[in-house]
């Protein structure tokens, strides 16, 4: 089974394939995507990167959907064939949030504003989203309080909860721009030492993302580099800049404090769904530890089950966390 981060490997090729496509001998050739879709992509991906196996594909499919954001009008296609919606939950499913080799993230060691950026994949695979733990401009988690979140394109609001954690700092917002599409690495989180006085602007942050921030009273951000969209952790993913008209979405997570263990539990279905969904609960594919069947066994949870007892089923079964999607 997969695990529930994208691992470094995953994130690696992506990069390596986002530049052959922007920088390579042989270029992308967005009109023969257009006319072939996945296949093609998929081919590009197999002769100049490396092989793909079908968790990759999947992967592709949700990771990719910005890469070739040349336009706007190129990447309203490209948007709607790399993410297409082909299975349906009947609810969220609780997911235990694991790291690389398969551990659960434990909320009180992750780090604080951690400049690399922590993603898993909820609630469908390749539905990327980012983990982050809100500090202060010295690292010290700051509790982020519930918020109303409103949406620029319609002037609707809803809730956000706020952070988890044994300091209330964790937040999981989508790491898809709900602009066109972009994603990692075009999309990044910035803290909030950059913002203080005397704060050391990365020179690759924009000038105007750095000013609108500042302006806004934004502590951290999140920029996307493909146009400029710019969104604040602190409030809910809320927009700081366009030009995107939807905050991130967020996703909503438990913490137990019996085992220190993370769970992304559900998202707001009054929030924008992730880009190019008609409703969160919609996707590519499954994650592979989804059983339609809640079976607790899988790593999720039934209504009434607590995660540590969910656990302690696994333990007792013989199975182990790496098992964790
Ligand atoms: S995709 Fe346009 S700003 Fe992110």
């Amino acid at each position: 089974m997969r695990k529930v981060i994208i691992s470094r490997d995953d994130l690696a090729f992506a990069w390596k394939l986002v530049w052959k496509m922007r920088h390579g001998k042989e270029k992308f050739d967005q009109e023969k995507f257009m006319k072939a879709g996945r296949g093609y992509l998929y081919n590009y991906a197999e002769q100049n990167v490396g092989p793909l196996s079908p968790g990759r594909r999947a992967f592709l499919k949700g990771v990719l959907i910005g890469i070739g954001v040349v336009t706007v009008a190129s990447a309203l296609p490209l948007v709607s064939v790399l993410n297409p919606q082909e299975v349906t939950l009947k609810s969220f499913p609780w997911i235990v949030i694991v790291d690389s080799n398969g551990n659960p993230i434990k909320a009180s060691t992750f780090p604080v504003n951690e400049p690399t950026i922590m993603l898993f994949q909820y609630p469908m695979l390749g539905d990327i989203t980012f983990l982050l733990n809100m500090g202060d401009e010295n690292d010290k988690p700051v509790a982020i309080p519930p918020t109303k979140v409103t949406i620029p394109q319609n002037g609707a609001t809803y809730d956000f909860p706020g952070g988890v954690g044994p300091n209330k700092s964790i937040v999981a917002y989508s790491a898809i721009c709900q602009h066109l599409g972009c994603a990692p690495p075009e999309i990044h989180f910035y803290p909030p030492k950059y913002f203080s006085p005397g704060g050391n602007v990365p020179n690759f942050l924009p000038s105007s993302a750095y000013q609108a921030a500042v302006a806004a009273g934004a502590k951290s951000i999140i920029h996307c580099d493909c146009h400029g969209s710019t969104y604040d952790p602190w409030h809910g993913a809320a927009v700081v800049t366009g030009p995107t008209v939807r905050p991130l979405p967020y996703v909503q997570l438990y913490w137990d404090q019996d085992t220190d263990f993370l769970y992304a539990v559900s998202m707001n279905t009054k929030a924008p769904p992730i880009m190019d969904h008609t409703s969160d609960l919609e996707g590519a594919a499954y994650l592979d530890s989804y059983d339609s069947k809640t079976q607790c066994g899988k790593l999720i949870l039934g209504q009434n089950q607590k995660p540590s007892n969910c656990y302690t089923e696994l333990q007792s079964d013989g199975n182990t966390f790496s098992g964790g999607s």
